[in-house]
């Protein structure tokens, strides 16, 4: 991970309840060692005050843009040269509009044109408007003139909806800047596969086999991979969450999809991580019309599907395999015994059943196995378990790299 001692930040508030979050980044920001300078909007002074952010940055916090004070301290053009970086949260759709746009009608967005820094964006607005295709399109201007975009985020929201639009946590915003802070991406020219989320596996139209797993483990090593410079490409089962942003995402469905579409992705591939939950087996035959109830036993004939991480493993130029575990009993045994019956390099196990952790939840825990080595990492948010569990992949990838197995 980076280090943001004596990092010049600029931490640019817009107008939005999630403007609260933002005072606890600036503390932990600082904490880290950074030197933080706060800019708002009018609408950001709304929901918290100047006074707030002046106490916890240690500096007066820039408002206006013809403030004869601070332009005779360090003008605009100058605070824009200072900064290494400009993360914009929360960032509101309006402000998101004006950057996309390239206004420069108060100080902010004009030290977002005139900064030569790296500007991350950290959107937070009611999930109607983040879907919305005016600030997707905004999002996607954004994107291709490489402003990073964190998150947002899903859950509940102020306003009472559900979905995507919270800013992400302090500490998920302080971990991207303290990642984009180190001074190589240690994935660099290296592409990473990684497949997410369940199967479904059809028994007639309108029926399946499926399971609860929701994609957040896997979308989330996803952009931890991709925060480390990874080329990502992600082979995603049918899941609610958008796709993230800078990684190539291939929808499929079948178990039987998933692994030709893994098979076609794996030219070049350097890392592979398989945290889908894939069906083992699937009906042996798929009825064409809808099957009728008749009141007797109903017997269904399922046949294995292929195993798309031993295939990986075992194929003819193999990247580095991570492999991952679901049990319910002898978490460690049934892991050390798919570690070298899949001829993985790395297996990621979690037990599942206990009603915290695993399947669908937003945190888990791990205990990681590789040949020679073990790791346990405790319950915590997935966010940050696919960040440490990324560390964990890239030295040990490195590893295998140096020793000559690769
Ligand atoms: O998606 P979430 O809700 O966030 O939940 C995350 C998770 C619990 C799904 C995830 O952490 C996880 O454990 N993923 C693997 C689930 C699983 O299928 O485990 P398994 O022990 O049955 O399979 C072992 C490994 O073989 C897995 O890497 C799996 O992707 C792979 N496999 C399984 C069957 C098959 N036909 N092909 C495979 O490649």
């Amino acid at each position: 991970m980076g280090n943001l001692a004596d990092k010049q930040i600029i931490v640019g508030v817009t107008g939005g309840i999630a403007a609260y979050k933002t005072a606890e980044l600036v503390r932990q920001l600082r904490r880290a060692g950074a030197q933080v300078r706060v800019v708002m909007t009018a609408a950001a002074q709304a929901f918290v005050t100047p006074l707030s952010f002046q106490a916890l940055s240690g500096h007066r916090v820039y408002c206006d843009m013809l403030d004869t004070e601070h332009e005779s301290a360090m003008g605009h053009i100058e605070l824009a040269r200072w900064a290494h970086c400009l993360l914009i949260a929360p960032a509101s759709a309006d402000f998101i509009a004006r950057i996309a746009h390239g206004h420069a009608n108060d100080l902010l967005s004009t030290l977002c044109l005139a900064t030569p820094a790296d500007l991350f964006i950290a959107p937070a607005m009611n999930q109607q408007m983040w879907r919305n295709a005016a600030v997707q399109d905004n999002i996607d201007i954004l994107k291709k003139r490489n402003l990073r975009i964190l998150g947002p985020a899903e859950g509940e929201q102020a306003c009472g909806d559900t979905g995507p639009g919270r800013m992400q946590e302090p500490f998920e915003l302080l971990e991207a800047l303290s990642l984009a802070s180190a001074s190589e991406s240690p994935l660099q020219d290296c592409k990473v596969l990684i497949t997410a989320g369940p199967t479904q596996e059809p028994i007639d139209p309108v029926r399946f086999i499926s399971n609860r797993s929701s994609g957040k483990m896997g979308y989330a090593l996803a952009q931890a991979m991709r925060d480390r410079g990874a080329q990502v490409v992600l082979v995603s089962g049918p899941v609610s969450r958008p796709p993230p942003p800078g990684i190539d995402v291939i929808a499929v469905r079948t178990a039987e999809e998933m692994y030709q579409a893994v098979i076609q992705a794996l030219a070049g591939v350097n890392i592979f991580i398989g945290s889908a939950a894939v069906a083992d087996y699937t009906p042996a035959q798929q009825y064409a019309e809808k099957i009728k109830k008749n009141g007797s036993v109903l017997e269904l004939d399922l046949r294995p599907t292929k195993d798309i991480l031993g295939s990986v493993a075992t194929s003819a130029a193999p990247p580095f395999t991570v492999g991952f575990a679901a049990e319910t009993t002898q978490l460690e045994k049934y892991a050390r015994g798919k570690l070298e019956n899949k001829q993985i390099d790395m297996i990621a196990a979690n037990q599942v059943g206990t009603g915290r952790g695993g399947f669908y939840s937003d945190e888990n825990s791990l205990l990681v196995i590789w040949k020679g080595g073990s790791q346990v990492f405790a319950m915590q948010n997935k966010v940050s378990l696919a960040q440490r569990l990324a560390d964990l992949i890239v030295e040990r990838y490195d590893e295998h790299k140096i020793s000559g197995s690769l």
